[in-house]
């Protein structure tokens, strides 16, 4: 079989290691756009599988083991996907589609699971309108973190111990939450998935990876102390299991992500008081309902996307999908 590598419009720099499959020890770096094999000379012909010390195959016309990016080395070998017979025949050569499934249809209105969750948190705090329309997760906040984290800690600043300490395990979860996603990302690409998921998927680690910082900083001391975590050494084996990928996302996303979000929305309209709006508070008060609305509306989108694997593995399998309904707190599902 012969890879086939399409690059649209970019240029991309390769770098080219000496090869131990091959006669040609090519060396150097090279660059190029368009199709066929990437060499160190541009593309050519032949099929190429990259190792720690490079292996080539049906290329002895054209060969240069090249590393375009950073490799996925396993024991030793590094893995690289092949594509499936329908995905072959469905490759698409125009623009917005690839050879690895569809892009994301920007115009798709799919988020049932999010819209839902937000009202029903405006629905229990007795409000109607969202307080924080513009702000779409944490991620959006970044570049004024320092600030608001500044203004939240001193809006708790008589906080029980109690309750920082609460913060402090929220954000520990957080942070392996971080790594749930970074595994949810391994999965999605050995079942097959479609980019969009997979893109999800990556947005939400990094989403994680704000909540940890903010929860954990709600949670400290508050003097600028700085700590660092070490997550717990362990071995992973990541199979190709719909099933399981299906049960994780009603039982981890739907409704995990899905009760999150709805206590986060919710202290964040707590922060706001009866009022419901953020004007004439202080900046403290503000802050905290800003930080905690924006890591809600993350939660409500991480339970979309589980709502969106469950809807991708049940087309796959040819399975009924499930009904979701979000009432008294909670996130209900049931199989239709
Ligand atoms: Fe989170
Ligand atoms: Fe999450």
């Amino acid at each position: 079989m012969r890879s086939r590598w399409l690059v649209w419009g970019a240029a991309l720099v390769f770098v080219a290691l000496s090869c131990s499959g091959c006669d040609d020890q090519g060396e150097g770096t090279g660059e190029g756009t368009g199709e066929g094999f990437p060499t160190s000379e541009g593309f050519g012909e032949g099929r190429w599988i990259n190792g720690s010390n490079g292996t080539c195959v049906n290329c002895a016309d054209h060969c240069s083991c090249v590393v375009a990016g950073r490799p996925y080395i396993v024991h030793g070998e590094s893995l690289v996907a092949e594509p499936t017979p329908a995905e072959s025949a469905g490759a698409a050569v125009m623009p917005g589609a690839s050879e690895w499934g569809c892009m994301r249809d920007a115009n798709a209105d799919d988020a049932d699971v999010l819209k839902s969750l937000i009202m029903e948190a405006l629905t229990r705090a007795d409000q109607s309108a969202d307080p924080w329309p513009e702000l779409t997760g944490t991620l959006a906040l970044q570049a004024r973190l320092p600030q608001l984290l500044t203004a939240a800690h001193e809006a708790l600043i008589d906080i029980p111990a109690e309750e920082r300490s609460k913060w402090h395990s929220a954000g520990l979860v957080e942070h392996a939450s971080v790594a749930s996603f970074a595994k949810l990302g391994l999965e999605l690409l050995v079942a097959g998935a479609p980019p969009s998921l997979v893109q999800l998927a990556i947005g939400a680690q990094e989403e994680e990876l704000l909540h940890a910082q903010i929860s954990l900083s709600l949670g400290g001391a508050g003097n600028g102390t700085c700590s660092s975590l070490q997550f717990p050494e362990h071995t992973l084996e990541i199979h190709r299991d719909l099933a399981s990928l299906r049960s994780a996302a009603i039982r981890e996303g739907l409704q995990g992500e899905g009760k999150s979000a709805l206590e986060l929305l919710g202290r964040s309209l707590d922060a706001l008081g009866k009022k419901g709006n953020n004007e004439a508070l202080p900046f403290g008060a503000q802050a905290l309902s800003e930080l905690l609305w924006a890591m809600g509306k993350d939660e409500a989108r991480h339970a979309q996307l589980a709502a969106e694997v469950i809807n991708w593995v049940d087309g796959k399998t040819k399975q009924q999908s499930l009904q979701v309904k979000v009432r008294n707190g909670e996130v209900h599902v049931f199989e239709i």
